[in-house]
């Protein structure tokens, strides 16, 4: 479904260049629940954001359903993104001006709205138990609770491909089993997940697990355990 063809990325900066990620080969098969890991600065968000559309790598290719997407126009890779992804950021990135409600409602506008919109942001907010909270603006929001309405954006649009960046990472022992959960039961849905998590929660939920070690795939083509 996706496939990263020795994508490799080297970030500039003020003369510095840090080698990211090198020669990743990676094929992620539709309906595979994959779990990305790997120490601190080893690349693994860099990997999710390549794999997403959203950083171009410095060379290599990423496939999706065998288009190469960055040779589409940024337009049109916006498109693919908004019609197939739902992507979970590190770092939440939500609209601090917007309500919970209206973050995760946002890629439905982007939709031009369906029938049913409002319907399914509850419906989400209440899997994921934010259902309480959907008029607060993210700042009066406990960073949990942020990173599930995260989680909540992502889905809602019902995306082929979920990419989450350590969705688990603020939660404590309930609201992470809560996610695990949540995740578990789309990906039986037929939704392909990536995850980037040290959980073992998450981990456990795997069929495919690998390891960077900086930039590289750790191992054989990154392949492969079965739990
Ligand atoms: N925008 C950037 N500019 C320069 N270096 C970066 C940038 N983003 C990440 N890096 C560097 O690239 C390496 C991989 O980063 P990252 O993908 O964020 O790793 P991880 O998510 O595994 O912690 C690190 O050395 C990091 O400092
Ligand atoms: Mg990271």
């Amino acid at each position: 479904m996706i496939q990263a063809q020795r994508v490799s990325k080297i970030y500039t900066r003020s003369g510095a260049r840090v080698r990211a990620l090198a020669d990743v080969d990676l094929t992620v098969e539709r309906g595979d629940f994959l779990i990305i890991h790997g120490s601190s600065g080893s690349g693994k968000t860099t990997l999710l954001l390549t794999l997403g559309g959203m950083l171009r790598p410095t060379s290599g290719a990423v496939l999706f359903q065998g288009t190469d997407i960055y040779s589409l126009t940024t337009g049109k890779r916006a498109e693919y993104r908004r019609r197939h992804l739902g992507f979970m950021f590190q770092k939440f990135f939500l609209v601090p001006y917007l309500t919970a409600s209206d973050n995760i409602r946002f890629p439905l506008v982007l939709r031009g709205t369906p029938a049913g919109s409002q319907e399914r942001v509850r419906e989400v907010a209440e899997r994921l138990r934010i259902d309480q909270r959907l008029n607060h603006l993210p700042a009066q929001l406990s960073v949990g609770e942020q990173q599930r309405v995260a989680m909540a954006r992502a889905i809602v649009a019902g995306p082929d491909v979920i990419l989450a960046d350590e969705p688990t990472g603020n939660l404590d022992r309930e609201n992470r089993g809560i996610l695990a959960q949540f995740l578990r039961d789309e990906n039986r849905r037929g939704r392909t997940v990536v995850v980037v998590t040290h959980d073992d929660d998450l981990i456990r939920l795997g069929n495919r697990n690998i390891q960077l070690v900086a930039g590289r795939l750790d191992g054989p083509r990154g392949d492969d355990r079965e739990s």
